[in-house]
């Protein structure tokens, strides 16, 4: 796929991966629709992007379905057609067991799952109509199996990508692509604390040219690092209790 000359809606543009993203993008030729809550963090990326005038920023917090809605009615006004849209916008929370609370869930649910069928709601019709787009959910290598600490991230993860291959088979046969983007660690805001591990961390600007060489390839899921991402892969053939007492023991060590 050439990027040069496509609109593509990035959600979670202000910081890390959605930021470099964008930079990246422009340096293909793509027209940016940008989204993320923090309005001061847009227009300071703007600045930055070569053919500023031609990109537009909304601030939106994508859990919230009608901000969604008036964002995506907005676009549909304006006659800005989106060919490909990178659902990337994302927050990851600590799990402890001694504090379950229903509401973590709902609140990464909220973003990480539902923050992505918002959209998808509102721009798929109009890629059915024209039989032409790219969906692309960014999930993460916790979708592949449970991870310590992390049972709301990894389950709003693993829903996100059983969804994204689900709807590729239901428009196998239209011209509209579905891409799952499974990232390891990435340097960004949500890897900021420096108190976890984390194998084979990536450098932003590394990760997002995986990324758009996935893209330009046509990829049905992007997936780095490859040792990491392959070794995720494989462990879902691992036996659950040899899986979990590997992550248990993997935990207590940290
Ligand atoms: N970094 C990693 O190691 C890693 C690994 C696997 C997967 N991922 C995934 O990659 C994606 C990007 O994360 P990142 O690493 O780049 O982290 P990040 O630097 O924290 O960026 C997260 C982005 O999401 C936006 N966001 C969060 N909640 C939002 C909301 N309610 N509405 C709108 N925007 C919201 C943030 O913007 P505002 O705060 O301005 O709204 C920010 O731009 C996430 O989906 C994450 O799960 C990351």
């Amino acid at each position: 796929m050439k990027l040069d000359g496509k609109t593509v809606l990035i959600t979670g543009a202000s910081s890390g991966i959605g930021r470099e993203l964008a930079r990246q993008l422009t340096e293909k030729n793509c027209r940016l629709v940008l989204i993320a809550r923090r309005e001061e963090r847009l227009q300071e990326l703007l600045k930055t992007l070569p053919g500023k005038s031609e990109h537009v920023y909304f601030i939106c917090d994508v859990a919230n379905q009608e901000q969604v809605t008036a964002v995506c009615r907005k676009l549909h006004e304006d006659g800005i057609t989106i060919d490909i849209m990178v659902l990337n916008a994302g927050v990851s929370r600590y799990f402890l067991v001694k504090d379950f609370s229903v509401e973590d869930f709902r609140y990464t649910f909220a973003v990480n799952f539902f923050g992505v069928l918002y959209f998808i709601e509102q721009l798929l019709p109009a890629m059915l109509q024209r039989n032409a787009g790219t969906i692309a959910v960014v999930s993460s290598l916790t979708g592949y199996r449970g991870m310590p600490k992390a049972a709301s991230y990894a389950a709003s993860k693993a829903a996100l990508s059983n969804f994204i291959e689900s709807l590729r088979i239901d428009l196998w046969k239209t011209g509209i692509k579905c891409v799952l983007i499974s990232p390891g660690f990435v340097k960004s805001e949500m890897t900021g604390d420096s108190s976890s591990p984390k194998p084979f961390f990536m450098d932003t600007d590394k990760a997002v040219q995986r990324i758009i060489r996935g893209l330009e390839n046509e990829k049905t899921e992007i997936h780095f690092p490859r040792r990491l991402s392959w070794l995720a892969k494989f462990s879902r053939l691992f036996p659950d209790k040899f899986y979990a007492r590997l992550m248990y023991n993997k935990r207590k060590a940290e």
